[in-house]
């Protein structure tokens, strides 16, 4: 049996990518960047192995077995093409993924789970880039901020001018040891409302919104030529005040489309606010916000500043049972208590009880990793998963989120094309 198993990162943009050029190639209307967060946090984990005895291509994550979708079945389709040994093509794998953090948490996990697709097929097939940022171009077409979670640090990627999209690729600016007190509380905000997928919002938005054409024609490059050099040059007020204009424009974008697409809420504008006072009390631009296709805010921020911006969220989102679940690379603790001066600055919302859900506090980090044998999720005589989800209710099986492209595009495929067939 051959086998091989890597991990990847997901990233957050702080310029974003929203609208398709080419829906075919999955392409962008405008380049965008990202920060890598680190794996420690959150990762998505994921073998393949192939047999002479495998009769078909079968596909797992979290411990449950899926279809194979479009999506997945092109990235499969593209890397066998890439692999030097033509055989690879009449072979079937096994593909086991997880996710080191809860479902239920709604996390992007499109990003790391196509970016770790590709890396575990190129181990395996013995793939190399042939030309910097090739197999990002593969990540791509399975979902596209996927191709900004191959490498660590700080990663563009590139719109490209070529019609067949071969020049669409994500190539790093700074690697992760570049900023290293640069960090990210990340914010998992209670929601109870369903959102638009990110592939669905972008397409209402390319049709409807002049907002989303005119940030493209005339907005995002200065910003890529200004947020890059404030990246290289670890200026965290240039940083900061660039990724929340930028968060800001992408969401007025999703309120220009035409029926409007709401991602965040009461919470992440509570949020904003909080930002906005603190940073204004500290005379700087010291923390700043970005919020991608769902309420969930992620907080860029300097090390020193962490414990402080963590008791401000743990004050002004309470919880009611257990104390907020934490994870986190720096020491923190759950106090709420703050220097008078801060405490004082801020004109405190009426506390919102769990409205925040947990707390995940990273560094930058790396791109993708290549795993042990040990590190197998597959039983290295069988193949099979090693560790299988008890079967749920048909309501409960789709523990997909919207931000979940990679797991949710498998699970809801059906429901999804039903969707679009209802509005044409
Ligand atoms: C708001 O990469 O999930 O997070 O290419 O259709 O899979 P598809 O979209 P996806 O979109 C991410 C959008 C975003 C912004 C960003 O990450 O740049």
């Amino acid at each position: 049996m051959q086998v091989a198993t890597c991990s990847a990162p997901t990233n957050i943009a702080t310029i974003k990518y929203w609208g398709k050029d080419s829906e075919a190639l999955n392409t962008p209307l405008n380049s965008s960047v990202s920060v890598t967060l680190h794996q420690d946090q959150l990762c998505a984990k994921t073998t393949i192995a192939s047999k002479p005895s495998f009769t078909q291509t079968r596909l797992w994550l979290n411990g449950q077995e899926q279809p194979i979708n479009k999506r997945v079945a092109t990235v499969i389709r593209e890397m066998k093409a890439l692999a030097p040994d033509a055989s690879w093509k009449h072979k079937h794998l096994h593909i086991v993924s997880e996710n080191s953090f809860p479902t239920a948490a709604g996390l992007a996990s499109s990003a790391a789970g196509y970016a770790c697709l590709v890396a575990t097929l190129a181990e395996l097939f013995g793939i190399q880039d042939k030309f910097p940022g090739q197999l990002s171009t593969v990540a791509r077409q399975g979902s596209g901020s996927a191709c900004r979670s191959l490498d660590g640090g700080f990663v563009r990627w590139e719109k490209g001018v070529q019609h067949d999209g071969s020049d669409s690729r994500a190539i790093q600016i700074a690697d992760e040891h570049h900023w290293p007190k640069l960090c990210a509380v990340v914010c998992v905000v209670n929601d109870k409302e369903k959102d638009t997928s990110s592939t669905n919002g972008m397409r209402d938005s390319k049709d409807t919104s002049v907002l989303l054409k005119y940030r493209a024609q005339h907005v995002v490059q200065d910003r890529l030529d200004k947020i890059e050099a404030a990246y290289k040059a670890r200026d965290f007020p240039t940083f900061g005040k660039i990724t929340m204009q930028d968060s800001n424009q992408f969401h007025a974008t999703c309120l220009d489309t035409y029926p409007p697409i709401f991602y965040m809420n009461e919470v992440s504008r509570k949020i904003i606010h909080l930002i906005h006072q603190y940073n204004a009390q500290k005379g700087e631009i010291t923390a700043a916000y970005t919020f991608d296709a769902g309420p969930n805010a992620v907080i860029f921020l300097e090390e020193q500043h962490v414990q402080e911006v963590v008791s401000m969220l743990l004050r002004a989102f309470p919880t009611t049972a257990a104390p907020m679940h934490m994870k986190s690379s720096l020491p923190v603790t759950h106090s709420t208590q703050l220097a008078a001066d801060v405490a004082d600055a801020i004109r405190w919302p009426a506390p919102t009880h769990d409205g925040v859900k947990m707390l995940y506090v990273s560094r930058v980090g790396d791109g993708v990793r290549v795993l042990a044998k040990k590190d197998a999720l597959v039983d290295l005589v069988t193949g099979e998963p090693l560790r299988l989800a008890p079967a749920k209710s048909a309501s409960a099986s789709t523990p997909f989120s919207r931000t979940n492209a990679w797991l949710s595009v498998l699970a809801a495929t059906a429901a999804v094309a039903a969707l679009v067939a209802a509005r044409r």
